[in-house]
């Protein structure tokens, strides 16, 4: 068993998933400005990576996601620091009265879903009037993220399959976004691409290492064995053509981020 099969769930998403979201995390915490003492809520907050970092600049934070096994981790990292807590909470409908929270957030969390209008709106209505609301979403530009890469591989091995559902993942642009974040009452919207870099922890074993994680993508883990050995050469190749002079992959990832105000 290797170290990478080892691993699952929430602690696979915090090794893994969290590598490729974090810095985009820290850069929409930047974008807020001072958030000491404020009250943020944090919405499908994952294992809590932001949660924390938000908590450690002296925010009062409420991690909220809809899996109870996410809750728990982010409940766990977040018990150091004094009035952060989780919760398990549906994006599309919030238990949270109007007007609680200074600053609400979601990261990679409802954009990622077809029903991010609501979220959105949940967002807004949870927050007090001129309180800040931010949000991130990849920009879905081949090779965005690692699952990007992924996804391009996979089309140009199995063009005529798709390797996750139609309707995760809408297709946004900087446009499409402050509209949206208009019509759901903020004002002041912005909407910036941030940019990062992802490599991975070996860049040799690159493909054993993601792995675990691409196999929550439908059509990767219906795939058969030659199938997979097919799949396995393409994303080497796909991932060896972002390696520096000294074999380093170095992956420049690319997300929207949004900031705006409660009306
Ligand atoms: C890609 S992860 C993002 C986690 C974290 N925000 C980050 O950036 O690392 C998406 C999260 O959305 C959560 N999620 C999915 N549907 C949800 C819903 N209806 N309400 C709340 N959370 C939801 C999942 O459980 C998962 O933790």
């Amino acid at each position: 068993m290797t170290q990478f099969a080892a691993d699952s769930g929430t602690s696979l998403y915090e090794r893994m998933g969290e590598r490729t979201t974090q810095p985009f995390a820290l850069r929409v915490l930047d974008g807020l400005g001072a958030i000491a003492n404020r009250s943020v809520i944090d919405i499908a907050a994952g294992t809590g990576g932001l949660a924390v970092a938000a908590a450690e600049r002296g925010a009062f934070v409420t991690a909220t996601d809809v899996s109870a096994a996410m809750v728990k981790r982010a409940a766990e990292r977040l018990l150091p620091f004094q009035g952060s807590r989780a919760q398990i909470e549906d994006f599309r409908a919030l238990t949270i009265p109007d007007a609680q929270f200074d600053i609400s957030i979601s990261i990679f969390g409802v954009l990622a879903f077809a029903a991010w209008r609501q979220g959105i709106a949940e967002m807004a209505r949870v927050t007090r009037r001129g309180g800040q609301i931010a949000l991130a979403m990849w920009t879905h530009g081949d090779d965005c993220s690692p699952a990007h890469v992924m996804r391009r591989a996979f089309r140009n091995t199995f063009p005529e399959r798709e390797l996750w559902p139609a309707d995760l993942f809408p297709l946004f642009s900087e446009n499409s976004l402050t509209a949206s974040a208009r019509e759901a009452g903020l004002v002041g919207v912005e909407v910036q691409v941030a940019t990062a870099e992802w490599c991975p922890f070996s860049s040799a074993d690159v493909v054993r290492e993601c792995d675990p994680m691409f196999k929550g993508f439908p059509g990767y883990s219906a795939l058969v064995t030659h199938e997979t050995v097919a799949m396995h050469k393409a994303l080497a190749e796909a991932f060896q053509s972002y390696a520096d002079a000294h074999g380093i992959i170095r992956l420049p990832t690319k997300a929207f981020v949004v900031h705006g105000r409660k009306a």
